[in-house]
C-alpha cells in the first residue's frame, strides 16, 4: 500500500492503495464518486472517461501511481441537480440518456473538445466523440447535446443552453 494525494474536483483526497490501481476504481471504491462507470475495462468503451488536467482519459486504464500532480476532474465537478453545468442541462433538454451509463463519460469526453475548440463542427463533434460508445444508441441524442453545449458556450456566458 502507498498513499497517494490527489487532486479531485478541487479537493485534495489521500487514498492508500496498491500503484497499479486504475484511477477508475479509486474515484468509486475509495472517494465514493460513482459518475465514472466502468464498462469493459479495456478502454474500448469511454464509460469510465475523465479529465486529467486538461485531457479526457479513459481511467480504467490510468494507474493511480502516474496521476501525480494533475487535476483529476469528474462529472460530480460540473454541477448538481439543482445547478446543473453547461454541458449537463445540454444533455437534460436534449434527453440524451437512456439508461445513462455511458453519460458521465460522454460528458467529460464533450468537456475536452468544449475546452479547446470554441466553435466546433458538427464533423468535429463526431470525431471527438467517436472513442465513447452507447449501448442504447442514443449517439444522435448525445451528439445534438454536445452541438447545443458548444453552443451556448461559444455564444457568451449570459446564453441560455
Ligand atoms: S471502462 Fe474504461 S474504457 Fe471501458
Ligand atoms: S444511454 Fe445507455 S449506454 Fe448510453
Amino acid at each position: 500500500m502507498t498513499t497517494f494525494n490527489l487532486r479531485v474536483n478541487g479537493k485534495p483526497h489521500a487514498v492508500d492503495t496498491d500503484p497499479d490501481t486504475p484511477l477508475l476504481y479509486v474515484l468509486r471504491n475509495d472517494l465514493q464518486m460513482n459518475g465514472a462507470k466502468f464498462g469493459c475495462g479495456l478502454g474500448q468503451c469511454g464509460a469510465c472517461t475523465v479529465m486529467l488536467d486538461d485531457a479526457a482519459v479513459m481511467s480504467c486504464l490510468v494507474p493511480v501511481s502516474l496521476v501525480g500532480t494533475r487535476a483529476v476532474r469528474t462529472v460530480e465537478g460540473l454541477g448538481t441537480a439543482d445547478a446543473p453545468g453547461v454541458l449537463q442541462r445540454a444533455f437534460i433538454e436534449e434527453q440524451a440518456a437512456q439508461c445513462g451509463y455511458c453519460i458521465a463519460g460522454m460528458i467529460m469526453r464533450a468537456t475536452e473538445l468544449v475546452e479547446h475548440t470554441a466553435a466546433p463542427t458538427d464533423d468535429q463533434i463526431r470525431e471527438h466523440m467517436m472513442p465513447n460508445l452507447c449501448r442504447c444508441g442514443t449517439h444522435m441524442r448525445i451528439l445534438r447535446a454536445v452541438r447545443r453545449a458548444a453552443d451556448a458556450m461559444h455564444a457568451g456566458p449570459g446564453a441560455k443552453a
